[in-house]
């Protein structure tokens, strides 16, 4: 009928559902167990963005705050106070290489400031004034900390669904605080180390090896800082960071449902195309990927446009198979063009976003990680299809019950594909597999990848003309023919035929034919 017939179509942008439009109204701000809130909530509704009073806690479950009674080691934060208090007006970058060693006396003679201080040479006069003054104010915002952050941050560990609303201004305090590596416990990365299982959070690897990357890195990162640690300039919004644990995997053998709506287009990124839509980042299982060391791919460059995104790396635990991480409301504080070796950040962003009832901006990212592949091949095995669709469902996912007329669209594009080399036109079924199932329309930007663009919307027309459901896809493909017959799938998706074979052997299902004849594909 006329819905197949809108449906096959590459549906334009605009039709796309986006917030704020299609926002549904939220509960009132509240904590729960499920739910943790470090602003006060009855002042926020007062109008008044307020810490929540609390106290450290020093165990397994919470980030360990340097300024904890318990934190005796080098790093008491007596000693932390004094030597960030004596931070000149106008530092240099040596002045807070010597800071940060004096109460981290055992990387004395390992840490290297080398990127740091090339960036600082390099730029001109007036903007390392800027970049000075800006080091003195983070300076002052992390020595803030006890007053910014007194509650618990209790650590979004695995296996749990948990989430975590702070406000803009605590994010500057805690990755002030990252900046000048006093977080404790989190510099040793060995594997038995008591955070193994978490990013980075102190910067002290991004100071090190100095690069052109590193310098783009520190001028995003100082554009924010900059931002932040102005009282007048300082966003008053909240974000939240939410862990989903998925619970309940979709029973994708007798699932009915067929394909959602798809934009699909060679032109634009996934951040600015895909605003008001669920933006996923092709992530890292520790989030926030190298964005502290050189890597300088989709997330990495997320992070840094985005540099609120970076306290994840503090409290998120290394995400698991059927696991995610969704951030509703960070801020875009700086532009770039290029990717990787030629990103050069542009200059600073004008966040014009609106705000949602808890003041964040309407901006949700989903991190999924993808497996990485080593060898091409293994990605084609029932097991790893299953992992691969069960991650970009949780991170799919609606909310609770919420009504899909209020779910945005999925913005996506090649993910696992750059630096996990998966094959793009399995991703994209998979992908287009899961938000049918989570109920939402797909954007998909093939960045600049004119075949591939066309490839897709071909293979969604054939699949939503024959309306082939997720369960026929699933129990034909996956079951009857992955499983028995890996080898010769291997070899005809890596001849690039997968396309082509799926159509086949969707045409060999529909007529009826002798059962010789799917051996002769
Ligand atoms: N919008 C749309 N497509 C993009 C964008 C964008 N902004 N940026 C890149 N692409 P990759 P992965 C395309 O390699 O393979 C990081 O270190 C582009 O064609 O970032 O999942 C993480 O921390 C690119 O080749 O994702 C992980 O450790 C492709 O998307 C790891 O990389 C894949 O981007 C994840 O690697």
């Amino acid at each position: 009928g006329n819905k197949d017939q809108e449906i096959m179509k590459n549906v334009p942008l605009s039709e796309m559902k986006k917030l704020p439009a299609c926002h549904m109204e939220l509960e009132k701000l509240s904590f729960s167990k499920d739910h943790t809130v470090l602003v006060n909530v009855h002042d926020f509704y007062k109008g008044q963005l307020i810490p929540q009073k609390g106290h450290p806690r020093w165990d397994s479950h919470f980030v360990k705050m340097p300024y904890s009674d318990e934190n005796v080691m080098h790093h008491r934060w007596k000693n932390i106070s004094k030597y960030l208090s004596q931070i000149p007006r106008a530092p240099s970058t040596v002045d807070v290489e010597n800071v940060i060693k004096k109460y981290n006396p055992k990387y004395k003679d390992q840490w290297s400031f080398d990127a740091l201080h090339c960036f600082f040479k390099s730029i001109p006069k007036e903007e390392r004034e800027a970049v000075s003054c800006t080091m003195y104010r983070m300076a002052k915002l992390a020595l803030n900390l006890p007053e910014i952050c007194p509650k618990a941050i209790p650590l979004l560990r695995q296996g749990h669904s948990h989430a975590i609303t702070l406000s803009q201004l605590q994010i500057a305090c805690l990755l002030a605080n990252a900046f000048y590596c006093t977080f404790p416990h989190r510099n040793a990365t060995h594997r038995n180390a008591e955070y193994s299982n978490f990013a980075t959070i102190n910067f002290s690897s991004l100071f090190t090896g100095s690069s052109e990357r590193k310098e783009q890195k520190f001028k995003a990162l100082f554009i924010y800082f900059k931002v932040v640690t102005d009282k007048e300039k300082c966003p008053h919004g909240l974000v939240t960071f939410q862990r989903c644990y998925l619970f309940n995997q979709p029973d994708w053998k007798r699932n009915s449902v067929t394909l959602s709506k798809l934009h699909i287009s060679s032109e634009g990124t996934i951040e600015e195309k895909g605003a008001g839509m669920l933006q996923v980042d092709f992530a890292c299982s520790l989030v926030g990927g190298g964005v502290l060391g050189s890597g300088l791919v989709q997330e990495e460059i997320l992070f840094l446009t985005h540099p609120e995104l970076i306290v994840a790396r503090l409290f998120t635990e290394r995400l698991d198979h059927l696991e995610c991480l969704k951030i509703t409301g960070v801020q875009q504080y700086s532009n770039y063009t290029g990717y990787s070796d030629s990103f050069r950040c542009t200059g600073s962003h004008l966040d014009n976003t609106k705000r949602d009832e808890w003041n964040r901006l309407h901006r949700q990212i989903v991190a999924i990680d993808a497996m990485n592949f080593k060898c091409y091949k293994e990605q084609f095995t029932v097991k790893n299809v299953l992992r691969e669709l069960n991650k970009a469902y949780c991170g799919f996912q609606r909310d609770f019950n919420m009504p899909p007329d209020y779910l945005p669209a999925v913005a996506t594009g090649k993910w696992g594909c750059g630096a996990f080399s998966g094959d793009p036109k399995l991703k994209a079924l998979i992908q287009l597999m899961a938000a049918a199932v989570a109920q939402r329309d797909v954007a998909y930007f093939t960045f600049k990848d004119y075949g591939l663009e066309q490839e897709v919307q071909r293979m969604h027309h054939f699949l939503v003309s024959r309306k082939v459901t997720v369960g026929e896809w699933h129990t034909s493909v996956v079951h009857q023919y992955l499983q028995p017959h890996p080898v010769q799938l291997n070899c005809l998706f890596s001849t690039g035929r997968l396309y082509q074979t799926l159509e086949n052997y969707f045409d060999y299902l529909y007529k009826p034919r002798e059962p010789q004849d799917l051996y002769s594909f």
